[in-house]
């Protein structure tokens, strides 16, 4: 089946889909991205990953190219052409083609490209079982709020867990819990679920936000803070969580047990909760 992406304001088959090599977003990694869920061909918080994209915007002083509205309707449009029920919508935009120089160029016209793909959520394997993570220390710059295209620190944090055949790489700043190299961590320690604030230290997860108002329902107490390595440790159970991993449990850290090794209460709680949300609510628009 066809491919059919958006390249500044075409919609074309992704083979004849190109950017000029000067564009910005090559060159310098001049440029913001979201990645956006779509269930039976509703986008999921289209319009919070639409703010969020404006802030990240923002962030590089990036003059935002379409109102809401536009990307909405042109979100929509890229999902109607796309074959999948279940997508996965990746936008894009760069500071766009210019000669080469670090300062802004005067003109340049930024790069638009959105483009959709099945959305894979994880094995059944690894919801049952949990997954492992690996740590590390956070080497990313300050701003990790803005959704930034330059992902070369996550890319290799990321790696590091791969090549030990680890799902994630947990990152520490000056020993506190950020995140994860592309996902949100929480922790569940006696009941509480615990959770770093979303401040300039890690992305402010579209899912994240999810899953707390989730516990507010559940009735799940939350701790919003900065939690020291020990603590997350020693924690009874410990999730990852992003649009496309949606939420799994971490049994092992570093080779160490997490809890007793097993997905715990609060996870499976949160699980169904998640799923049952999915099907109720996000399937429906
Ligand atoms: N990444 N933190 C980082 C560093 C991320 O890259 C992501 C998601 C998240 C979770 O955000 P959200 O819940 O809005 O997906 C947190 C996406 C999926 C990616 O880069 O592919």
């Amino acid at each position: 089946m066809q491919q059919t992406v958006f390249l500044n304001g075409r919609f074309l088959p992704i083979e004849e889909a190109y950017v000029p090599v000067l564009d910005r977003g090559f060159i310098f990694g001049d440029g913001v991205y979201e990645v956006i869920p779509v269930y039976s061909r509703h986008a999921f918080q289209l319009r919070e990953h639409l703010i969020r994209l404006t802030q990240s915007l923002e962030g590089l002083r990036l003059e935002n190219p379409y109102t809401v509205d536009q990307w909405q309707t042109l979100v929509l449009e890229l999902i109607e052409k796309n074959s999948p029920d279940d997508q996965s919508i990746y936008l894009q935009v760069t500071r766009g083609p210019a000669p080469r120089d670090h300062a802004f160029p005067k003109h340049a016209v930024p790069t638009v490209f959105i483009m959709s793909n099945p959305l894979l959520t994880p094995p059944e394997s690894q919801v049952k079982h949990g997954v492992s993570a690996i740590s590390a220390n956070d080497i990313r710059w300050d701003r990790c709020d803005i959704k930034a295209i330059a992902l070369l620190p996550n890319v290799l944090l990321r790696q590091m867990a791969v090549d030990v055949g680890a799902v994630e790489t947990i990152l520490f700043r000056d020993g506190i819990l950020t995140e994860g190299a592309a996902s949100n961590i929480f922790a569940v320690d006696q009941g509480v679920l615990l959770a770093p604030p979303k401040d300039r230290h890690m992305l402010p997860g579209i899912t994240y936000d999810l899953i707390l108002e989730l516990a507010e329902q559940l009735g799940i107490p939350v701790n919003i803070g900065y939690f020291e390595e020990t603590r997350i440790r020693a924690a009874d159970e410990l999730w990852i969580t992003s649009s496309t991993k949606e939420i799994l449990a971490i049994v092992s850290l570093d080779q160490q047990p997490i809890g007793d090794g097993q997905p715990g209460p609060v996870f499976h709680q949160m699980y169904q909760a998640y799923q049952d949300y999915k099907n109720r609510v996000m399937r429906h628009g």
